[in-house]
């Protein structure tokens, strides 16, 4: 199979990668803008695997899109190129309108338009990964399932509904062979630090405060990027066409006892003199902060037999060690030599 990836260079891009040339003998064509979040450093271990290509590119230029589908003859695309974080989208909402959205049309238009000259039609796919965000905020009680309306409520996840949408009509209007994921929050390995984890573990070795939103009480369904890669992977290979499926871990955790346990795990593992959650902060909060996120995965477990093999403790664990014992990937993050020898090469 050949397969383009977008947004490989990023967090959860990466990991599918890895896994995918680890299991399979895919050629993948990695398509990415190398934005501040795109670091191939992340993909050293594929680097010089021949089933593994790199081409840069914006998803918002069409004609680039264009010429790679007809050099490349992609037999399916697994679509994740995005701006990707909350409080950026805060900020400077702009870059999310284009990328996600004006990007995500750019990119199905110019799938579309290869598909259209493809013999056989049937055997192609294009999967958009989204995330649980788009329902909005549970209160207390309930999950998130396949037919929860929309109500999204920052323009990160905004821009990410309005992406969902184009992919659905593309389905019903013109009979494009689409498959949509929503999941929940990832952590693990390469994740760039400004994300609530990473940030906490660099921080608290740097005995720097450890920053948490309102009183820390806002719930996520954590999820190990390693199990949303499999269930990737699950639902390009058997998923339904024109279908929905949510992804989580079934780990719901306030963001107070993430903060808690990464704590503990690093107080077991490099002890300090002052226990580690003494640094907790915690900050102005958030605004319109989501409550609750919460996922039914029922649909994917029982239909495609997918199942996540780490459970919270574990994953937290192997993601604290990759921590400790990757800070050269940190530090070359942190202090943006990554990007600053990239831009010497253009
Ligand atoms: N991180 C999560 O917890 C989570 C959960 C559910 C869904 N998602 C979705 O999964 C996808 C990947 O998330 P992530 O956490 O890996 O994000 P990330 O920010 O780590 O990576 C995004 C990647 O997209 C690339 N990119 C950005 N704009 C681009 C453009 N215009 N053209 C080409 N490439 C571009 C970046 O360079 C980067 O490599 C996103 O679509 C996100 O919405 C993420």
């Amino acid at each position: 199979m050949k397969l383009i990836i977008t947004g490989g260079a990023g967090f959860i891009g990466s990991a599918l990668i890895r896994y995918i040339i680890n299991k399979t003998d895919t050629t993948i064509m990695n398509i990415d803008k190398l934005t501040y979040a795109g670091n191939l450093d992340s993909l050293i271990s594929v680097v010089d695997n021949p089933q593994y290509n790199f081409a840069q590119i914006d998803i918002c230029d069409g004609v680039a899109l264009q010429k790679i589908f007809t050099e490349f003859q992609p037999d399916a695309v697994m679509h994740l190129a995005a701006e990707s974080h909350v409080d950026r989208s805060i900020d400077g909402p702009a870059e999310f309108i284009n990328t996600n959205i004006v990007g995500t049309y750019t990119l199905l238009e110019a799938a579309r338009n290869y598909w259209q000259t493809l013999t056989d039609k049937s055997q192609f796919r294009f999967q958009h990964i989204s995330t649980d965000e788009v329902y909005g905020s549970l209160g207390a009680e309930g999950l998130f399932t396949e037919t929860t309306p929309y109500q999204p409520n920052s323009p990160y996840s905004a821009s990410k509904a309005a992406s969902d949408h184009l992919v659905r009509a593309w389905f019903h209007t013109f009979k494009f062979p689409v498959l949509t994921t929503n999941c929940s929050n990832n952590y693990g390995p390469y994740q760039f630090p400004e994300k609530l984890i990473p940030l906490i573990i660099l921080n608290a070795l740097e005995g720097k405060p450890l920053p948490i939103y309102g009183k820390g009480e806002n719930i996520r369904d954590w999820l190990y990027v390693d199990d949303h890669a499999s269930a990737l992977y699950t639902v390009l290979k058997q998923g339904k066409l024109g279908e929905v499926y949510n992804i989580g871990g079934n780990y719901e955790k306030t963001n107070l006892e993430v903060v808690t346990t990464l704590c503990e795990i690093l107080d077991e593992l490099v002890p300090s003199t002052a226990p580690y959650k003494s640094l907790i902060t915690y900050v102005t909060d958030r605004p319109g902060h989501d409550l609750r996120y919460a996922i039914d995965s029922n649909k994917i477990k029982n239909e495609l037999n997918w199942q996540p093999q780490e459970t919270f403790a574990t994953g937290l664990r192997k993601t604290v060690q990759w921590y400790l014992e990757n800070n050269d990937w940190c530090q070359r993050v942190l202090d943006g030599s990554y990007q600053r020898e990239r831009l010497g090469k253009l």
